[in-house]
């Protein structure tokens, strides 16, 4: 089958590139929007990632260009129009699940490095200062932990965190069977005011669109760590630089963004930044910022790989039911 690849980065090429002998595929730097529709045109399959738009008239071009699949190389959806995508008949799969312990292990990483001040003691050592002000951090044992969303990721998550002999609580509508044994499930509001860290790991959808706004960063404990691995849109960017500004939000750890597609992923470093938002989020000293690299593991960059090229295997073959399918 023929593909183009959108938003394509040199290590998309070497594990496609080392598990591919039967498809061709076109590698694109360019994100797929209205803007580069053209670049689909003749191909049976457009794959893409994360900051890819994929809304109504996105898959109308699609369609009249005569692509028949759209092979998410990613676990979240929230860029796609399903319902348009089901009306157009295009099939849109994903990877379900890669590696739910390389995202889970990255947040924890947040979560060492904002409390420990790592960020800070690695440049200070670097100038030859090597004082503790403002480095003081606390010990994990005997925290809460809440977690939004119990999925995979979630759950990976809460194991590692009684590791650490924390008391984790879950709001979740439907948690993964296992759940009630690593952690007690409460509602929303109990998560948010018993909580000294809370990470974000649901959905993007439109009930869980700036779930962390400014009514639900008051019911917070004071010095509060929130951790949002997940989906920018998850968070009101604003409403947590207002309780950044005041103190009452201790320590801000983010893997994603809202506006991230006009920013992740390239290098920007001769740029200046235009947003605005993002620029004051990074000079906070507790605030750390990763650039939607949770996923980013070997053994999660291989699985991707496999499923998709599965995925499009399956197509090809006709059996639908073997396609990790958005339905
Ligand atoms: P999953 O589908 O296994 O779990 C999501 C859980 O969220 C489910 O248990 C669901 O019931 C729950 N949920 C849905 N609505 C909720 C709400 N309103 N409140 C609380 N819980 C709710 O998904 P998985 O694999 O655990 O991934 C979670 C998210 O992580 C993805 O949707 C994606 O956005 C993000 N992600 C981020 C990556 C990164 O590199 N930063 C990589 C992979 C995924």
């Amino acid at each position: 089958m023929k593909i183009k690849f959108f938003s394509s980065k040199p290590y998309d090429h070497e594990f496609f590139d080392q598990l591919n002998d039967r498809h061709t595929i076109i590698y694109l730097e360019a994100h797929l929007s209205e803007k580069t529709l053209a670049l689909a045109e003749g191909v049976d399959i457009v794959c893409c990632f994360v900051n890819d738009t994929l809304n109504r008239s996105v898959l109308q071009g699609l369609y009249k260009h005569g692509v028949k699949m759209v092979a998410l190389r990613c676990a979240g959806f929230n860029n796609v129009d399903v319902d348009a995508a089901k009306e157009l008949g295009i099939k849109v799969c994903r990877v379900p699940e890669y590696s739910p312990h390389a995202v889970a292990e990255h947040t924890v990483g947040l979560i060492l490095d904002l409390n420990r001040n790592i960020h800070r003691a690695y440049n200070r050592i670097r100038e030859n200062d090597y004082s503790l002000h403002g480095l003081m951090g606390f010990d994990l044992t005997g925290k809460t932990v809440g977690v939004i969303g119990a999925g995979k990721i979630g759950k990976a998550f809460l194991e590692i965190m009684n590791g650490f002999g924390c008391n984790c609580l879950v709001s979740d509508p439907k948690p993964l069977p296992g759940v009630e044994n690593l952690a007690k499930l409460v509602d929303l509001d109990t998560l948010l005011e018993e909580s000294d860290i809370i990470s974000l790991h649901c959905p993007l959808t439109n009930d869980t669109y700036h779930l962390i706004n400014q009514q639900s960063l008051a019911k917070m404990k004071p010095g509060v760590m929130l951790i949002n691995t997940s989906r920018g849109g998850l968070i009101d960017t604003k409403a947590v630089i207002d309780s950044l500004k005041a103190g009452t939000l201790g320590y801000l750890g983010l893997d994603v963004y809202e506006e991230e597609s006009d920013l992740f992923f390239e290098d920007l470093s001769d740029q200046v930044i235009q947003d605005d938002i993002f620029a004051r989020l990074t000079t906070f000293p507790n605030v750390v910022i990763t650039g939607h690299q949770a996923f980013f593991t070997r053994e999660a960059l291989h699985k991707i790989a496999t499923t998709t090229l599965n995925n499009i295997d399956a197509l090809e073959r006709g059996n639908l039911d073997e396609i990790a399918l958005i339905e």
